[in-house]
């Protein structure tokens, strides 16, 4: 992998996705040791860097730099000098001056990562940005789905839920598609990006955009649900989250629609009872456990990667 940092997958390529998951495979030889602790990150320090909450994204990036023997630090904005009135860009300046090799970097604001990047030498791992990206979620995404199924490419995934708001989404249908999957949205559409007739939005690849959520998971491989945010409804983008559960909840009867095994995911955090059911969401087509497993897979490959490393031999 030639990059200095990962921001989104959008200016990933098809073949540096597939080394990711590759890489994440020997990871998980790895993680099946009695002992998972490998040194290729001896002596680096990693910095996470959080401005927004988080559980399975933080605690897997500090277990799987912790597992390279990299020396992690842990930052939250609410107890560092920001709450002083420090700007991002100085606190990447002392970060970087205090030996920070890697800054894995959580915020509000999109593209904030873009900016760390302009000015920290080392490499910047995008953990979420605004609406923006998700990038790491996505690719734990894509390794579930290839872990379960075989393979990518050719396959029905279909997104349903908060498409607009969602980095999770945006960031998966960059690498789905680049990967071959066939990737359709499905939601109101005052939660839906905005497509045109052919499916291409200025900066989104080709989608498929349908509202009827029985038509969207018929023949689908994998459903893809995505947290409903309760400031839409406050926001007048959904009537009643009611409404909306009657229309787009992940129920047994909807799923019974996809292909049989067909797998069922969310990034979580879930809202249980909203977007999905709760018999849906711990069923045995469920893969969303393996998600937040895979997540530490994927992010030691990420750093290990990063870091220059290529041997498959860990
Ligand atoms: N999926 C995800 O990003 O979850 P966290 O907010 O818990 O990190």
């Amino acid at each position: 992998m030639n990059r200095k940092d990962v921001l989104d997958l959008d200016d990933f390529t098809a073949e540096e996705i597939a080394l990711v998951l590759d890489t994440a495979d020997a990871m998980k030889e790895v993680l099946s040791r009695p002992i998972k602790k490998v040194p290729p990150l001896r002596g680096k320090t990693v910095v996470i860097l959080f401005y927004e909450s988080s559980t399975r994204t933080r605690v897997s990036f500090e277990l799987a730099a912790k597992n390279l023997s990299a020396d992690v630090v842990n930052i939250t904005a609410s107890t560092s000098s920001v709450a002083k009135g420090e700007s991002l860009v100085d606190t990447i300046r002392t970060l970087q001056a205090l030996g920070a090799d890697m800054i894995v970097i959580r915020h509000s604001q999109s593209g904030a990562p873009y900016l760390v990047a302009q000015h920290l030498d080392g490499s910047v791992i995008n953990a979420g940005d605004g609406w923006h990206a998700h990038p790491t979620q996505a690719l734990l995404d894509m390794y579930t789905i290839r872990e379960r199924l075989g393979r990518i490419a050719g396959l029905s995934v279909v997104i349903v839920g908060d498409v607009l708001h969602s980095r999770v989404a945006r960031s998966n249908i960059w690498g789905l598609t680049k990967m071959g999957a066939k990737v359709t949205l499905c939601g109101p559409p005052t939660l839906l990006p905005v497509v045109s007739k052919n499916g291409c939005r200025g900066d989104l690849p080709e989608v498929t955009v349908e509202h009827d959520i029985d038509k969207a998971l018929s023949g689908a491989d994998v459903v893809m649900g995505l947290r409903i945010q309760k400031e839409r409804q406050e926001g007048g983008l959904l009537p009643s989250l009611r409404e909306y559960v009657q229309l787009y909840q992940l129920t047994r009867d909807r799923i019974a629609r996809a292909k049989p095994g067909a797998l069922v995911m969310h990034p979580g955090p879930m809202n249980e009872g909203i977007e999905i059911a709760p018999d849906v969401a711990y069923s045995t087509q469920s893969v969303i456990e393996n998600q937040v497993s895979n997540g530490v897979a994927i992010r030691m490959a990420l750093l290990y990667l990063l870091a220059g490393h290529r041997s498959k031999q860990i």
